[in-house]
């Protein structure tokens, strides 16, 4: 086998962005997309790739997809509750898996899917994009180099205002999958993890909350011990923000498009007190792109994927543990 043969299970918005990348990519190829709603994924494929509407095979329902013989990896990108039912579908099938961010909204979800993933041979993958971008990588670089001290205190920041269109997103509670913080809250605290290399000892958090219990806007806390400190604010009231900032006794480094660089240049800027300013340009890159290229190579070489299964289990620890602060506006213990 020298490519990856991908199925999607379902038609949904991050499709568009994501069905030329596979299609076009050098060792994968898009077989099938399923979806529950009659023929949504012909006209997914019909506003995104009109040319491949003869190519790629699109199904009525899942089961065709999760079942197909000549697919290798399934790509889910569904609403967050829809993850662990259907992801345990696809794994007992024998296929690998990709899927978005938060892999499940339970901690315990995700211990089944790595346990049932380890007993069918499959690989299993969240799907953090950002984190394969070189501006990221380059963060990283910075921090390891010591350039800034050893970093103590980090920020992120996400925020767009919603609109109506995307209210499905918002109404449900907080415990069901709804609001910000299943939403964008795992790009804002997984940053801050991988910044640190660490996971949290304690998180507080503040919400607004909107009539279904739903979180509009959330400002957090992460204490990670040993004087190492990070907050975050996401909101869908706020202007756009997609931004991260670390700081040490020597310096700070920030990306001020972290999680929506594609079409815009990609840069990052830092200042340390011996050198003063400085301003890196990083050359375009797609992070879909290159997140699949990684797993494509991960399930061709039989290699651990680079975001782990135990870093999945804390992303959704972490925010389980957010989600009861929120409820009992109290510091959490994890
Ligand atoms: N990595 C990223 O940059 C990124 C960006 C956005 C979202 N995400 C993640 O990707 C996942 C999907 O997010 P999304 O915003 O792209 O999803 P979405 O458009 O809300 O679609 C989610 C699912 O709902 C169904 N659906 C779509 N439009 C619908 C409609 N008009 N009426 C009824 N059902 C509809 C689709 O399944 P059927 O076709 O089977 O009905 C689809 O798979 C989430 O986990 C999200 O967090 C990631």
């Amino acid at each position: 086998m020298n490519k990856v043969n991908w199925g999607i299970l379902g038609a949904a918005r991050i499709v568009e962005k994501v069905l030329p990348i596979i299609a076009n990519s050098i060792n994968g190829e898009l077989v099938a997309i399923g979806s529950r709603r009659k023929d949504a994924a012909k006209s997914l494929i019909n506003r995104a790739y009109p040319e491949l509407l003869n190519k790629i095979q699109t199904f009525n329902g899942f089961d065709s997809v999760i079942n197909h013989p000549k697919i290798n990896a399934i790509y889910i990108p569904l609403a967050n509750e829809d993850h662990t039912p259907t992801a345990l579908k696809a794994i007992r099938s024998k296929k690998h898996v990709l899927i978005e961010k938060p892999m499940a909204i339970k901690s315990s979800d995700v211990d089944l899917l790595l346990n049932e993933s380890k007993k069918h041979d499959v690989k299993i993958m969240e799907g953090f994009m950002y984190s394969f971008h070189p501006q990221f990588e380059r963060l990283l670089d910075i921090i390891k180099s010591n350039i800034l001290g050893e970093i103590n205190y980090a920020n992120s920041m996400f925020s767009f205002p919603i609109q109506p269109a995307r209210h499905y997103r918002i109404n449900r509670p907080i415990k069901l999958g709804g609001g910000a913080l299943w939403d964008i809250g795992p790009y804002a605290i997984h940053t801050l993890r991988q910044c640190f290399k660490e996971n949290p000892m304690r998180v507080y958090a503040q919400s607004k909350l909107n009539e279904h219990n739903a979180d509009l806007s959330t400002t957090g806390m992460i204490d990670f011990g040993q004087n190492k400190r990070a907050t975050f604010d996401i909101s869908f009231e706020c202007t756009r923000r997609s931004e991260v900032e670390v700081f040490g006794p020597s310096g700070r480094a920030k990306i001020p498009t972290i999680w929506q660089p594609e079409n815009q240049k990609a840069k990052i800027v830092y200042a340390t007190e011996k050198s003063g300013y400085h301003e890196e340009i990083i050359p375009i890159a797609s992070h879909f792109e290159l997140e699949f290229k990684h797993f494509n190579e991960c399930i061709l070489k039989n290699a651990a994927p680079k975001l782990t299964p135990q870093d999945a289990l804390w992303n959704v620890k972490t925010l389980e543990a957010f989600q009861e602060s929120i409820e009992n506006n109290a510091w959490v213990n994890l």
